[in-house]
């Protein structure tokens, strides 16, 4: 029998539709900037944006890198490019695909922070809350995980599986 963990595509789009709900009623009416963590957060905020009317959507991009090749984090966050608009004064909303240990939102977050943005929240898709080594939560979580790996929907292994449209466990 199969008991691999599994988000399916109605699932994860009802969750996003509902991120989307949630976000236009906090900021019915004003400018946010959606800024997307490179790679995984491609997805994710591709259709998140697209639910999204009664807000003006402005998007950006950072990326990091700390995985490689692995499925173990290396802990060490590197900025591979930054934020290329002005983001001062702006609501900010940073999107990744999923919170696992925190370092990487955590660093970003205070990344960003340093641009003196108006206000500043963090939405996810998949929060592994187990896992945390940092204190940092996210204000949109889709779904809590279990400590498993997963790819599908942005979340890769070694570049791999980004493109399937639901979220699977991946066993070796
Ligand atoms: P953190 O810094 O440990 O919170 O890790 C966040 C990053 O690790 C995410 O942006 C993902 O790219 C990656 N990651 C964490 N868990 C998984 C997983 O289960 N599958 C694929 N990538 C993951
Ligand atoms: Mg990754």
């Amino acid at each position: 029998m199969e008991d691999r963990f599994i988000l399916d595509e109605k699932t994860i789009q009802e969750k996003v539709q509902e991120i989307a709900r949630q976000i236009e009623k906090d900021y019915e009416g004003q400018e946010v900037i959606f800024v997307g963590v490179l790679k995984g957060a491609f997805i994710f905020l591709a259709d998140l944006v697209r639910k999204i009317e009664k807000v003006d959507v402005l998007i950006d991009f950072v990326k990091v890198s700390s995985y490689g090749a692995s499925t173990e984090t290396s802990g060490v966050v590197r900025l591979d490019f930054d934020t290329t608009m002005n983001l001062e004064g702006k609501h900010v909303i940073l999107v990744e695909d999923i919170l696992d240990t925190g370092l990487t939102l955590k660093y970003l977050k205070e990344l960003l922070e340093k641009k003196n943005p108006l206000s500043l929240k963090i939405a996810v898709l998949l929060d592994k809350f187990e896992r945390r080594k940092v204190d940092i939560e996210a204000d949109y979580v889709g779904f809590k995980v279990p400590d498993k790996f997963l790819v599908g929907y942005g979340l890769d292994y070694a570049e791999k599986y980004r493109n399937i449209p639901y979220v699977m466990e991946l066993k070796e």
